[in-house]
């Protein structure tokens, strides 16, 4: 069989053996492949750099939870929670007009470039699609250590690329942005100043970053380390960052004009009535974080789930710089004129800094 982008998906859903780079896919096949697709990136394409080929041995060897569901992986089933497209709008639009430097993302100048370090299975490439569908191209450059999920991404017909945050195949001033994002917590604790120096290795002069995560201590940080730690197969043993962490970070790696600021990063889930929304918003967390049961009785998973998000997940935002009235401090189910939306509400702590 003729091996495709569009194979290579196929075969991710079915959670094949990873091949040496994508799944069903080499190194060169995806090269190729990729430079024919898409064009705009083909030049930045950096696979001779010293030091790929140790660091696509890494790749060959080394498997995350992204991947499959085989072997306490949640990879399939977090695919399949980012169909709804829609659910982390806000927070992806917020970041997307800070890491591209403007107020309307329609209005995205048509040469940008913005690199997704963690970006998936292009969660955040498809969601600019929605809230930008007139842009005459799709600024985006998916990248991610996992082959299924570049695999996936692939298979969006998106622009992506498989490497790890710490070593990156880019070439040196290629983007006008680089966003870390929904995921920076699990780059390790030594890992992170390397992934911070490729970010500023490959902007350009005057390019930003954007790195954001869940803060130490705060109820999204806590849902982690208290519900998904104890119910997702693989656990979830990961550090998140505190505010002095993510400005030293930027200021190590060479960036200036650092700004370290918090905002609104809601999951919003719809339903034709208030309890199908409510189970729509508990469906969408258990097969993202691939939680198992805690009962052995759904119900009960379903009501524990909910009483926690309730009692936990609630927020003050008087001392939050910019915040307005229409931010959940609880999850608040509303009604709409198709049935109603369960939003749960997260502030996220994202860090900027610019390439000077
Ligand atoms: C929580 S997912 C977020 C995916 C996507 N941005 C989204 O919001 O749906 C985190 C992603 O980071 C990737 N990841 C984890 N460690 C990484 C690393 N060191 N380098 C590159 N990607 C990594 C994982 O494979 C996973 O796909």
């Amino acid at each position: 069989m003729k091996r495709t982008f569009e194979t290579a998906r196929a075969s991710g859903a079915a959670d094949v053996a990873p091949a040496d780079y994508l799944p069903r896919l080499s190194r060169t096949e995806f090269e190729r492949v990729f430079r024919r697709r898409h064009p705009e990136f083909a030049d930045l394409l950096y696979f001779d750099r010293d030091g790929a080929d140790a660091a696509l041995d890494r790749l060959a060897r080394e498997h995350n939870e992204f991947e499959t569901d085989a072997a306490g992986g949640r990879g399939r089933s977090y695919r399949l929670a980012q169909r709804a497209t829609t659910a982390r709008l806000t927070g992806i639009a917020t970041l997307l007009e800070m890491v591209a430097g403007v107020a309307d993302l329609r209005r995205l100048p048509p040469e940008t470039s913005v690199l997704d370090v963690l970006g998936g299975d292009g969660l955040v490439s498809r969601a600019l699609r929605v809230l930008a569908p007139e842009l005459p191209r799709n600024p985006v450059l998916t990248s991610d250590v996992a082959g299924h999920m570049v695999a996936g991404a692939l298979g969006w017909g998106l622009a992506a690329i498989r490497q790890a945050a710490d070593f990156l195949f880019l070439r040196e001033a290629s983007f006008h942005g680089v966003l870390i994002a929904y995921g920076s917590h699990h780059v390790g604790g030594t890992d992170r100043a390397a992934m911070c120096a490729e970010a500023f290795r490959v902007l350009r002069p005057g390019g930003r970053i954007v790195l954001h995560d869940f803060e130490e201590g705060s109820p999204a940080a806590r849902w982690f380390h208290e519900v998904v730690h104890r119910r997702a197969a693989a656990g979830h043993a990961y550090r998140h960052y505190t505010r002095g962490e993510l400005y030293r970070l930027l200021r190590e790696a060479g960036f200036t004009e650092i700004t370290v600021t918090e905002i609104y990063d809601p999951i919003r889930m719809s339903g034709a009535s208030r309890s199908e929304a409510v189970g729509a918003l508990l469906r969408y967390l258990t097969a993202m974080y691939g939680l198992r049961s805690g009962t052995g009785e759904p119900a009960t998973d379903r009501a524990e789930l909910l009483d926690w998000l309730e009692r936990n997940m609630r927020y003050d935002y008087r001392s939050v710089p910019g915040h307005a009235a229409h931010w959940c401090s609880t999850l608040t189910v509303s009604d709409t004129p198709d049935g109603a939306v369960a939003e749960l509400p997260r502030l996220a702590l994202v860090a900027t800094g610019v390439r000077g």
